[in-house]
C-alpha cells in the first residue's frame, strides 16, 4: 500500500512541479502563483491604511479590519493643516489625538499626513498679510507646534505634498494650485519646513509625499531631482511617498518599475503611501452590468495590480522599504473612485477581497 502511495507520488512530482513558479498563464506574461496563507500584520514591511475618524468611531468591523490587518495608520484627514489649525497657535487636535491613542491601543504605528499642501490651507492663513518673514514665523511655529504636539507619538511625516508639476518641475505659479507657502516664501519653504520638522522631532522619519510617478516620467524625473536637490543641500529627508492611486489600466510593469527606479535613484525609504487600484477608470462599467460573476472577474485581474505593488516593495533594500498604505479601508469608503468601482482590498462587507491575496504573495512568493 506504501509503495503504491510513493509510486502515485512520484508520478505526480512532474505535475507538481509545473505547477510552481516557472508557470505562466496561457498569454505566457502573467506567472501563475500558488495561493499562500497568512495576514498583512506579518510582512518583511508595514501595511497601514488611512483612516477617517468619525468611520473608526462609529463603525466597529471598520475599526476590527484595522486592528487585525495592519501595523501603521494615517489620518486620512485629521492631521490636514485645515482640520488641525483654527488660528495662528490656535489648535484642534481632537482628531488627531484619537487617531494616535487608537494606534497606541492596538500597538500600531502613525504616519502624520501631511504638515503642508496647498490644497488643505485653512481660510485664515489664505487671507493672512505679511511678508516673507511673517509667513516662515508662522510655517516654523505651526510645524514646531503640531510635530511637537506628536513627538514620539507619529513616528513619520509627510511634511510637504505635491508641488511638482507634470513638467516634472516644482512648481512657483500655478493658476489652479495656488500655493500660499510658494508664493509668500518662495521656493526654499520647502526645505526650511524639512528643517523645523527635524528640529521638532529629531527621530522622526520625514517624507515627501507626491502622485503621478507609475505614469509620468516628468513627473518621476521631478520627485527625483527634488529629492536629490535636498539631500545635497544637507535637508533632512528621509523618504518619498508615492501615492499610486492607481488602476488596472496602467501596465504592472510601469507601477513596479516607479517604486524600483526612485528607490535605487534617490537611495531614500520608499512609502507607497496612498494605494488604491481602480477597475473602473474609463467607467466602462455602469451600474446595470454589476452583476457577482463580473465582480469575481475583476477582483481576480485586481489582485494582479496589487501583488505587483507588494512584491516591488519586498524587492527593495531592507531599510528602504517604508511599506504600502491604502487610501481606506475597504470598497466603501474610497473617497477617490467613481462609481461604480472596487478599488481597495476589502469588500463592502469587509471580506478579504483577492487583492489581500495578491499581496501576501507579493512578499512570500519568489516569481
Ligand atoms: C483626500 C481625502 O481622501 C478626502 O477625504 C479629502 O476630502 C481630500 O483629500 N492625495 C492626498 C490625500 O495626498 O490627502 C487626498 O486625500 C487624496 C489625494
Amino acid at each position: 500500500m506504501k509503495f503504491i502511495y510513493l509510486c502515485i507520488m512520484f508520478a505526480l512530482v512532474p505535475f507538481l512541479v509545473s505547477c510552481g513558479q516557472d508557470e505562466f498563464n496561457s498569454d505566457n506574461s502573467i506567472p501563475i502563483v500558488p495561493t499562500v496563507e497568512g495576514n498583512l500584520k506579518d510582512a518583511p514591511f508595514d501595511f497601514g491604511m488611512a483612516v477617517n475618524i468619525n468611520t473608526l468611531k462609529t463603525n466597529a468591523t471598520y475599526r476590527q479590519t484595522i486592528i487585525d490587518n495592519t501595523t501603521r495608520v494615517t489620518g486620512e484627514n485629521a492631521m490636514k493643516m485645515n482640520t488641525i489649525s483654527l488660528g495662528q497657535g490656535r489648535y484642534d487636535f481632537s482628531d488627531g489625538d484619537y487617531l494616535v491613542d487608537f494606534a497606541q491601543q492596538n500597538g500600531l504605528k502613525v504616519h502624520g499626513h501631511t504638515l503642508l499642501w496647498y490644497k488643505h490651507t485653512p481660510d485664515w492663513l489664505k487671507n493672512y498679510q505679511g511678508d516673507s518673514a511673517a509667513f516662515v514665523g508662522i510655517m516654523k511655529q505651526y510645524i514646531y507646534d503640531v510635530v511637537g504636539h506628536y513627538k514620539g507619538k507619529v513616528a513619520s511625516w509627510d511634511v510637504i505634498n505635491e508641488v511638482i508639476n507634470d513638467k516634472g518641475e516644482v512648481y512657483t505659479t500655478d493658476g489652479t494650485k495656488e500655493n500660499i507657502w510658494m508664493k509668500k516664501i518662495g521656493i526654499n519653504y520647502i526645505a526650511l519646513a524639512f528643517q523645523f520638522a527635524h528640529e521638532a522631532d529629531p527621530d522622526a522619519l520625514l517624507f515627501y509625499n507626491e502622485y503621478g510617478h507609475e505614469y509620468s516620467a516628468q513627473r518621476r524625473m521631478g520627485v527625483n531631482n527634488l529629492v536629490k536637490d535636498l539631500k545635497a543641500k544637507g535637508v533632512p529627508i528621509d523618504g518619498v511617498g508615492l501615492q499610486m492611486h492607481t488602476n488596472t489600466l496602467r501596465a504592472t510593469s510601469d507601477i513596479r518599475n516607479a517604486i524600483v527606479m526612485i528607490a535605487a535613484s534617490t537611495k531614500v525609504k520608499v512609502h507607497v503611501s496612498e494605494l488604491d487600484v481602480s477597475v473602473n477608470s474609463d467607467s466602462k462599467i455602469k451600474d446595470s452590468d454589476v452583476t457577482d460573476s463580473l465582480k469575481t472577474v475583476v477582483f481576480n485581474n485586481q489582485q494582479i495590480w496589487y501583488r505587483e505593488v507588494s512584491k516591488a516593495m519586498n524587492d527593495l533594500p531592507v531599510d528602504q522599504r517604508y511599506g504600502i498604505t491604502f487610501w481606506g479601508v475597504c470598497d466603501t469608503n474610497t473617497s477617490v473612485a467613481t462609481k461604480p468601482d472596487w478599488p481597495l482590498v476589502f469588500d463592502a462587507n469587509y471580506q478579504r477581497k483577492p487583492a489581500y491575496q495578491g499581496l501576501l504573495q507579493g512578499f512570500k512568493v519568489k516569481y
